[in-house]
């Protein structure tokens, strides 16, 4: 019997389906979304994209694509709550289907996941549950594991926490340091992203209770 169902997505009645991103830094992964966007057989498209801080790659790539930005960083708030809160505010205005937390270096908060909760995915460069946080590719490396990796998760409440949508293997390589091996990992890691996103726009998904996640 299959187990019960934590959260389900059907295929939108209209397509492409709608995707904010929220973004931190180089911007490679929100630029392999839009242009497999591009597209519309891909069934999906970002709409707007969010950032937590000025002036970066990132939000340079969804100007020239000509989509709305919006920034909000936390220390202009009193505190993490009202950030939050108005982060879910913002993204709200956009009417997501699926939020990608591409490179987005913020733990999203209480407020935020009770309103998009099950909606929201996230990259991480390795193989969660092994080496979550901010390096995940260094703390790999320093390690010492022969395999590592990307991961795609629907966000939960911790650090890199939340059911696996699906993970890809890459190979530590002899003379790979932090950025080489980072680098082979993020190529991987927009493939896989681009693939999960377009499956999970054009089929929908079911989160279950046992972690588990299913498309369709
Ligand atoms: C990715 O490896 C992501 O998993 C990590 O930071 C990197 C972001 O790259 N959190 P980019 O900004 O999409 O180029």
């Amino acid at each position: 019997m299959a187990s019960p169902v934590l959260f389900r997505q059907l295929s939108p009645p209209s397509p492409p389906a709608r995707i904010v991103a929220l973004v931190s830094g180089s911007g490679t992964n929100l630029q392999a979304l839009l242009d497999a966007g591009a597209d519309p057989a891909y069934g999906a498209a970002v709409v707007a994209v969010g950032a937590d801080r000025p002036g970066i790659l990132a939000l340079k790539r969804a100007e020239d694509a000509g989509l709305p930005t919006f920034v909000l960083r936390i220390a202009d708030f009193p505190d993490r709550t009202a950030w939050d809160r108005a982060l879910r505010d913002e993204v709200a205005k956009h009417s997501p289907d699926l939020v990608v937390s591409a490179g987005y270096m913020k733990l999203l908060g209480q407020d935020f996941l009770e309103a998009f909760g099950g909606r929201t995915v996230n990259t991480h460069p390795a193989l969660l549950p092994s080496f979550p946080g901010m390096h995940g590719a260094r703390d790999a490396l320093a390690y010492g594991v022969k395999i590592t990796g990307c991961t795609l998760f629907a966000v939960a409440a911790g650090v890199d926490d939340g059911p696996i949508i699906a993970q890809e293997a890459v190979p530590v390589l002899e003379g790979d340091d932090e950025d080489k091996l980072h680098e082979r990992i993020k190529n991987v890691e927009r493939r896989m992203l681009v693939h999960q996103v377009g499956r999970m726009a054009r089929e929908g998904w079911t989160i279950h209770t046992d972690r588990k996640v299913t498309i369709p």
